[in-house]
């Protein structure tokens, strides 16, 4: 039986519109294979919504994603609306997305490609088998507790507060735990519970969550020592769980592990299955409209979509095994090419993993 699913396409500003329209290809021929029927809804967001409608996350865009299963979006910003006030700046509409769909948690894999290890600035026996899953909290902690300014005695004073409250840390170490039974079972909880009374709290949450999932392995591991560990021993990590700044900081250490940012996706989810899938990388205008960005960040989204918002793991590694074999063969585009060497555009790349898809079963 067909299954049908709603997806919105957000292309955004940059490259977006490029390197979604592969998203999109790939999309669909995996939902040709895999038994799907889609309908998909375009709609604008970021500095060319603000040029169109005069608002970065126009009503129309925020209904069709409500309704929507599933979101694949761009990238947003450039330097032509960087100057604009607050309420018309681009990034303003990522935010309110992610907080209106109540997308809690920020997951970002990074595993290195056989054949990319020399693109990393580490050395390649280090980063032979990365393959690590940053869960990070989106929608709590010091980036969205209280902010103050006061004038003292000894002049001015600003206060950042760091709040969790249990059903907070629950949910997402639910969600760490329950990802990591499908990969290599074992969850590394990171905080700073020797300093902090949220990072206790978490502490405390995360051993009551894990008796829930005897089958996986929790190990706990203060904050320092772990932006320490990623880079020494990386191979270690399965799935990383921490709090949105301490996860906003790992998982940008993480993702250099791999090479290009061109690489890599990400999705943020929160109750229920709908999700928001988009590339790590931001809009690069310095490559818009010359057809030469990396489409993979966004076609790995696009498996991410599959296997977290359709709970259909076969098709995500599909596409995942398409990728791979496309840059085994060496296909590389200009970011990863080596110089003197002949790079594909954008959709060239495209094309090749739609061949290679077709291949999976
Ligand atoms: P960026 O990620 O857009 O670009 C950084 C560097 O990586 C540039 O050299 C760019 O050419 C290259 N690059 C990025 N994606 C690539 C791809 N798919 N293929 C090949 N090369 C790629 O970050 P940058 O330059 O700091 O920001 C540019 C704009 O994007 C800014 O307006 C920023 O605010 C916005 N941005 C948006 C994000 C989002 O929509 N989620 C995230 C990060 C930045
Ligand atoms: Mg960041």
């Amino acid at each position: 039986m067909t299954k049908q699913r709603h997806v919105a396409v957000l292309p955004g500003d940059g490259i977006g519109p490029e390197i979604v329209e592969e998203g999109v290809k790939v999309m669909k021929q995996a939902g040709e294979q895999f038994g799907y029927h889609f309908q998909v809804d375009f709609g604008l967001i970021g500095g060319s919504a603000v040029d169109r409608v005069q608002n970065p996350l126009p009503t129309e865009t925020l209904q069709i994603c409500w309704e929507a299963d599933a979101v694949l979006l761009g990238a947003v910003g450039g330097p032509a609306w960087d100057k604009n006030p607050p309420e018309l700046r681009p990034e303003k509409a990522l935010l309110r997305l992610r907080k209106e769909l109540g997308l809690f948690a920020n997951l970002r894999p990074a595993k290195l490609f056989s054949g990319l290890e020399q693109s990393s600035t580490l050395k390649a026996e280090v980063l032979e088998g990365v393959d690590l899953l940053v869960v990070r909290e989106l929608t709590g902690g010091i980036y969205f507790g209280e902010k103050r300014r006061e004038q003292t005695e000894r002049g001015e004073k600003a206060t950042d507060t760091l709040v969790y409250q249990d059903y907070e840390v629950e949910r997402i170490l639910r969600r760490a735990f329950e990802w990591a039974r499908n990969r290599r079972k074992k969850v590394t909880s990171v905080d700073k519970a020797n300093v902090l009374e949220s990072s206790r709290l978490w502490r405390q949450v995360a051993e009551r969550v894990a008796g829930e999932y005897p089958d996986v392995k929790l190990d706990h591991m203060l904050v320092d020592n772990c932006a320490m560990q990623i880079i020494h021993r990386p191979t270690d990590f399965d799935v990383i769980v921490t709090e949105n700044m301490f996860g906003d900081i790992l998982s940008d250490e993480a993702a250099i592990l791999t090479g290009s940012i061109g690489l890599l996706p990400s999705a943020s989810i929160g109750e229920g299955n709908r999700g928001l899938y988009e590339p790590v990388h931001g809009s690069a205008p310095g490559i818009a409209g010359e057809g030469v960005a990396n489409p993979v960040a966004t076609i790995l989204s696009v498996a991410m979509m599959f296997r977290h918002s359709f709970g259909d793991e076969q098709a995500a590694r599909a596409i995942e095994a398409a990728v791979t074999c496309v840059l085994n063969q060496g296909a590389r585009t200009m970011d990863l090419a080596a110089p003197g060497d002949l790079a594909l555009s954008t959709d060239q790349f495209g094309d090749r993993v739609i061949e290679e898809l077709k291949q999976q079963q």
